[in-house]
């Protein structure tokens, strides 16, 4: 088989931060003799894409002097595109016995040694700029500026080793790490992949974007993220059995890889799109889809605001290249999924319903329509509802 190059890496050499064998004993030998740190999932997930090279070319927690540039200028120090602050927020009492230049241990939750900080950098920072530039709102009840405003007021920062890769607790078969992405991509042959973000279970005007997309490239790089996201946001679990179905039902098997994607959501619309096309660079796609209102939450965003922020960068220095997409419906006019580019159906005859009004139906023990959702993922969604009804959680 011709085997082509992947795409460079952002920055151009993908990271890798997992610890040899022989670091991952060095650490353990001295687990005993470091100041630990617990951090939170959300944490633990950025310490994750950090290590596998999903957030190349960062090695670590950012220091101010990032810091500062990305929140201001969506640009590491060195002027590389980077829209996300990526940092490690403690309390005071914690950042203070730490001293600059000294190694951190990194413990998870339940208290599991995960990895190590080379602590090179303490800073304060200012959450409302924070909030104000990268969320473009300081209202507390956005779910990514409330993260914010809930942690620690000291950033700790500094290159980062994960102390081993472990298969996924849920999904060990789709954990395709962007090293490993990038080589099936290689033995597939596809030389233009496009990635598609998504945090909720698939539905037809999903479909209808990814295959216009798929229609372009030569494969399909369908990559939910299962990081944390907002309470109401339909467990990772349950939409990875939708994207199974949607599989096994209406994709060509040899033009789609399922993979994970371990980040948390931040919900910051525009700003979070360019992150989002950059970690699937760093996964090794070319292509990345941009549809209606992308990562957005709320009425913060205009539906196509994380499209025009691709704007303020020349395709080159993002290099990978957003395909953009309208608000996609079921018209009935033409009996067929459409956009307004696309079809010249009036109002009345476009069929799209919000995924706040398909949980109310499948609360109500209905199932969305065939033209929202194709029947078998219907079926699916309404027999999670009745397990969970019982309000353990809500869909
Ligand atoms: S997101 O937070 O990950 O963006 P979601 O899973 O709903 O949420 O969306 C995944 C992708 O599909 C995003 O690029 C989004 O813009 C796009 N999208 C979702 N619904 C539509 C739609 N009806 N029309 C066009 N694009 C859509």
């Amino acid at each position: 088989m011709i085997q082509h190059e992947s795409i460079a890496a952002h920055g151009g050499q993908l990271v890798n931060r997992i610890a040899t064998t022989d670091q991952r004993q060095e650490f353990l030998d001295k687990a005993d003799h470091l100041p630990i740190v617990q951090v939170d999932d959300r944490t633990v997930s950025d310490l994750e894409m950090i290590a596998i090279g999903g957030f190349s070319p960062l090695t670590g927690f950012m220091e101010e002097a990032d810091y500062q540039s990305v929140v201001n200028t969506m640009r590491l120090a060195n002027g590389l595109p980077w829209s996300i602050p990526i940092t490690l927020s403690v309390v005071e009492e914690t950042a203070a016995p730490l001293k600059e230049g000294s190694l951190v241990r990194l413990d998870d939750a339940k208290g599991r040694f995960v990895g190590v900080l080379q602590l090179t950098q303490k800073y304060h920072y200012d959450k409302k700029q924070e909030a104000l530039h990268v969320y473009r709102t300081n209202e507390e009840k956005h779910p990514g500026v409330n993260v914010v405003y809930n942690q620690g007021a000291v950033n700790l920062a500094g290159s980062i080793w994960l102390l081993q890769r472990d298969p996924h607790s849920k999904f060990p078969l789709y954990q395709i790490d962007p090293a490993e992405s990038r080589s099936l991509f290689r033995e597939k042959g596809w030389k233009t992949v496009v990635g598609f973000q998504t945090r909720n279970p698939i539905h037809r005007a999903h479909e209808y974007i990814i295959k216009c997309a798929l229609e372009i490239v030569d494969g399909l790089f369908l990559h939910p993220l299962v990081g944390a996201t907002k309470e109401d946001d339909i467990p990772a679990d349950v939409r990875m059995r939708c994207y199974e179905i949607m599989l096994e039902h209406y994709f060509p098997k040899d033009r789609v890889i399922l993979a994970i994607n371990p980040a948390a959501m931040r919900y910051a619309g525009p700003r979070e799109a360019i992150f989002h096309a950059l970690v699937r660079k760093n996964y090794g796609c070319t292509h990345f889809i941009v549809g209606r209102d992308h990562a957005g939450v709320g009425d913060y965003y205009g539906t196509y605001d994380a499209q025009y922020i691709f704007d303020e960068f020349k395709p080159e220095e993002l290099g990978i290249l957003p395909l953009k997409f309208e608000h996609a419906f079921y018209c009935t006019r033409t009996e067929g999924m459409a956009t307004t580019k696309t079809s010249p159906s009036l109002p009345e005859e476009r069929i799209h319903l919000s995924g706040t009004k398909v949980r109310e139906m499948l609360r109500r023990g209905e199932l969305p329509p065939p033209q929202f959702s194709r029947p078998q993922v219907a079926k699916e969604l309404a027999r999670t509802m009745k397990v969970f009804t019982e309000n353990q959680y809500e869909i």
